[in-house]
């Protein structure tokens, strides 16, 4: 084998067969992504390709994550112009189409993920090879930044496995295993780690036919059908989102259906529409909430912290899902309750969790062997990770801390999930107070990406920085909260759960106000949420702040549990439930009058709250109050978060606004002292 190359990324071997191996590392990184650099080191090398054509090439990657994360994104939210934008994809659009035209076979060799750009890359040669590994996740996740695929991806792809397929892999921007990738022919071949070098050879000395959409699926790419199907393809997404928020599966599907006969002006149609998605205010703010995880990813990078095993006491709603997501995502867990009884049903929820996410069951017996039932306690003892998810009482807590606190390793990490109690309070039964950190998961556990990682005035920054480190471990992200009453995430919810109770309690349909938020581009409504977090938690986090917050709690919320109704879980609370969880919906009989009041009315005390946050530093900065926001309650992810939302709509606009709401409606929409701080 010979090594001749200049390129700084891209590193070339000849083997004995004259198979050409390319191999991607880019510098300084941990993750491959396609920089203007790697881009313009490859257009060399396919230069010298054509010119010395070798027997095949395979391209690959050194890093051990994966082939290639996507395009790079910081790159993007850095062009000014829609003709900017458009130039630079057209140019990675040629670069592939010469690496599609090299006259020998092509195959990209896939381990990792291989997300966005990488997969359009792998696209444009001849075949696609991947891990037959769990570790392996490809997709076209472009929609998810309000763009779709750009680099000639959408029109391959739709080439290769036909329009239905295509479209289910790209309009919601779906993550597809190795397996599943193989069933739909996105990837030729799969293979274990240990042969995919000889697969690959192989493919290329052998170079069988290759993969194209079924006559089927050609014919209703035909012009004559496309519209019809396009139809079918827009009512579908529709369902699915609001093409007002999230235009560009829409854009996708529109291209598609205007598609020009001529195969180079559908790649330049495909570049322009990306280019004009890109520049609108919608992918400005997800391409900065993608960033923005990125930022929180980095408070777990801290420290130096593996965690083996983790005790939870509580198997509840919260502890039990806790425990699961734990082993799921490879520790070992001991489950503690005060009986067997309370701990079956978390184990028959784990084995669902794990049923659902790992399919083979050779690996869900893995993760339920992982997953072990403790009623005496004892993993207090041997676990890196303690965290307490009992009853959300103060008393019962710290009782419970007195207990353990002396069985605990001196390096454990000793955490609660306590949603509004104050750290200070509950670490006060301490000899360590110094030591408890909060670690505020949300509901649903194994959906909700944040953690709050909660710190008070005196905790140790060595433990709050290996909280941070154990929530990347599972797969979340940290956001550092300053412990005060309901910290970031419930505070800035409660008023707006309340406000919407109190216009139930004006008579006004829970249904109207309920589509005012989704409207809005809330996941949920107000009232379906706050029935799913449990009115009984409601309540108790209400009381906890209605002291410091100065908010009063609506009558009808403590009737609900005087009768037994706690929402989803119980059958019953605002809405009825049916057995297997589910909102029995009625249609809202007529359309309430004012739902532009209602949104106000709802968005405007939200918004009051978080500017109260930032103001008593509760977080660092507006960027980590609107992700908190985003990935702790699915706040529209298109409007960038409540304080992006507050400066494209206007400081003052709103806060006019708000103080016409006070004086017609009351004093809870006074504007906080805070806002006299924003600019
Ligand atoms: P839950 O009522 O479903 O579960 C509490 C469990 O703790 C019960 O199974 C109970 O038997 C057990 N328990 C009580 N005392 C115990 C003790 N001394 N030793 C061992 N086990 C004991 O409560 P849930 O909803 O899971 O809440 C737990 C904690 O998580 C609370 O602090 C709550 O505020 C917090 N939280 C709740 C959220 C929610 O949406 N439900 C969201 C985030 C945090």
């Amino acid at each position: 084998m010979s090594t001749q190359t200049e390129s700084l990324m891209w590193h070339k071997i000849s083997d004995s067969d004259g198979i050409v191996w390319l191999t991607l590392d880019v510098q300084d990184s941990q993750t491959n992504t396609l920089t203007s650099d790697v881009l313009l080191e490859l257009s060399n090398e396919i230069a010298l390709l054509s010119n010395d054509t070798p027997k095949g090439v395979v391209i690959n990657s050194a890093k051990t994550n994966g082939f290639i994360a996507g395009a790079d994104i910081n790159a993007f939210a850095e062009m000014h112009s829609v003709d900017e934008t458009f130039y630079g994809i057209r140019q990675a659009q040629d670069l592939f189409s010469r690496l599609e035209k090299l006259s020998c076979p092509t195959v990209a060799l896939i381990h990792g993920f291989c997300l966005g750009g990488g997969l359009e890359l792998a696209l444009a040669c001849d075949y696609r090879l991947a891990e037959d590994s769990l570790n392996t996740r490809i997709a076209l996740p472009e929609v998810k930044l309000g763009i779709h695929p750009g680099y000639g991806g959408s029109v391959r792809l739709i080439e290769l496995i036909g329009v239905l397929p295509a479209m289910g892999v790209m309009l919601a921007g779906r993550t597809l295993s190795a397996r599943a990738a193989k069933k739909i022919a996105v990837i030729d071949r799969i293979a274990p780690a240990r042969h995919l070098k000889r697969v690959a050879r192989e493919l290329i000395l052998r170079s069988p036919s290759k993969q194209q959409a079924s006559p089927l699926q050609k014919l209703l790419s035909k012009p004559i059908l496309r519209p019809l199907i396009a139809a079918l393809l827009r009512r579908q997404t529709r369902k699915q989102v609001n093409p007002e928020h999230y235009p560009a599966p829409f854009a996708l599907i529109n291209l598609w259906k205007n598609q020009p006969a001529n195969r180079q002006q559908y790649f330049t149609a495909e570049a322009q529409s990306v280019a004009t998605l890109i520049r609108s205010d919608i992918a400005q703010n997800l391409v900065r909430l993608f960033l923005l995880q990125d930022r929180l990813k980095g408070f777990g990078k801290q420290i130096d912290f593996k965690a083996q095993h983790v005790h939870v006491i509580g198997a509840g709603v919260m502890g039990g899902d806790i425990a699961a997501w734990c082993a799921l995502r490879g520790l070992r867990v001991t489950l503690q309750d005060q009986s067997a009884e309370r701990i079956a049903p978390a184990i028959a929820r784990a084995h669902t969790l794990f049923k659902r996410r790992l399919k083979l069951p050779y690996l869900v017996q893995a993760a339920m062997d992982k997953l072990i039932p403790d009623i005496t306690g004892e993993g207090v003892a041997k676990a890196d990770v303690v965290i307490e998810a009992i009853f959300e009482n103060l008393e019962a807590k710290q009782s419970l801390f007195k207990t353990i606190e002396p069985q605990l390793r001196a390096d454990a990490l000793l955490a609660t999930n306590t949603s509004s109690i104050p750290l200070e309070s509950l670490a006060s039964c301490l000899t360590q107070p110094k030591r408890l950190v909060g670690l505020h998961f949300f509901n649903p556990v194994a959906k909700m990406q944040l953690i709050e990682i909660i710190y008070g005035k005196n905790t140790l920054k060595k433990w709050q920085k290996q909280a941070a480190a154990f929530a990347r471990q599972i797969d979340r992200l940290p956001l550092p909260v300053k412990s005060s009453p309901g910290f970031l995430v419930n505070r800035i919810l409660m008023p707006y759960l309340l406000e919407a109770m109190q216009m139930e309690s004006e008579g006004i349909p829970i249904m109207a106000i309920d589509k005012a938020a989704t409207d809005f581009g809330m996941p949920m409504g107000p009232i379906e949420l706050a029935d799913s977090v449990g009115l009984d938690i409601c309540i108790s986090v209400a009381d906890m702040l209605a002291s410091t917050l100065g908010i009063s709690v609506p009558d009808s919320l403590s009737k609900f549990i005087e009768n037994g109704h706690l929402g989803r879980k119980s059958g019953q609370g605002f809405y009825q439930y049916d057995h297997q969880n589910k909102r029995i919906t009625k249609s809202l009989e007529s359309a309430y009058s004012d739902p532009e009041l209602l949104q106000q009315r709802l968005i405007l005390i939200l918004i009051n709250e978080c500017v109260a946050c930032l103001d008593e530093g509760i977080v660092d900065d507006a960027d980590l109050l609107d992700a908190g926001m985003v990935f702790g309650t699915g706040f529209a992810p298109f409007r960038g978060g409540p304080m992006q939302y507050t400066q494209k709509q206007g400081v003052d606009t709103l806060n006019q606004q708000l103080q016409h709401l006070s004086s017609v409606i009351g004093s809870q929409f006074k504007p906080n002292s805070g806002w006299e701080g924003l600019s």
